[in-house]
């Protein structure tokens, strides 16, 4: 089994991480998405604008850590002077303390696009520890989805609508032929949506 799959990864799936990139006098932080197509190598896909992005483009390393629960999400956006680093074992850039799991990468390769720079990455050291957590955004938009068809006649029909549209749309996108996606498209078929 690949390192990908043995960390609880699937094909195509993307799941939330913090990526650190800089130097380790320098450390930067934020919120990305990852996912694999091949269980070997990791992309993401980072809008023109980041910095994150200009220092991967610059330095050609970076690392994505795997946090234990979503408060790392909010202190990197929010609160970064709050994060704390580590030195990394085989790159320049730090890595962010406290993780599950944490993967060092070198850039392999760099498509732009009109708006973003899909970013390939090597693994080239890996940290896995115990009881690593996978954040997929497709469970909570589930959730989300079943709640409010439960309240659609106390909504307006073109705001409930919409709102069920956009969490198809990003399940589709994060759990591609996921039983979230069977869920998801099955509720608007009997609620009487278009999917
Ligand atoms: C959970 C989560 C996932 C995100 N995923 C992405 C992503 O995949 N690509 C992207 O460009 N921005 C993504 N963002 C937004 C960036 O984190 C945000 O724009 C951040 O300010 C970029 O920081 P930087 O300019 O320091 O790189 C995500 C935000 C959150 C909270």
């Amino acid at each position: 089994m690949k390192k990908l799959e043995r960390l609880g990864m699937k094909q195509g799936w993307v799941y939330e991480t913090i990526i650190s990139t800089g130097r380790y006098r320098l450390p930067h932080a934020a919120p990305f998405g990852i996912w694999t197509d091949d269980y070997i190598t990791i992309k993401s896909n980072f809008y023109k604008g980041s910095k994150t992005l200009d220092n991967i483009l610059s330095f050609r390393n970076y690392a994505v850590n795997l946090p234990r629960d979503t408060r790392p999400f909010y202190t990197a956006l929010f609160e970064e002077e709050q994060m704390a680093f580590l030195r990394s074992r085989k790159i320049d850039a730090p890595v962010m303390d406290h993780s599950a799991a944490c993967l060092e990468l070198t850039v392999k390769g760099i498509e732009e696009k009109e708006t973003s720079f899909v970013i390939e990455g090597s693994v080239v050291h890996s940290r896995m520890g115990e009881g690593v957590c996978l954040f997929n955004r497709a469970q909570s938009l589930v959730m989300e989805s079943l709640v409010m068809a439960t309240r659609i006649h106390h909504m307006s029909p073109t705001v409930a609508e919409a709102r069920l549209n956009e969490n198809l749309r990003v399940i589709r996108k994060v759990a591609p032929d996921s039983d979230f996606q069977t869920m998801a498209e099955s509720m608007q078929k009997k609620l009487g949506l278009p999917c």
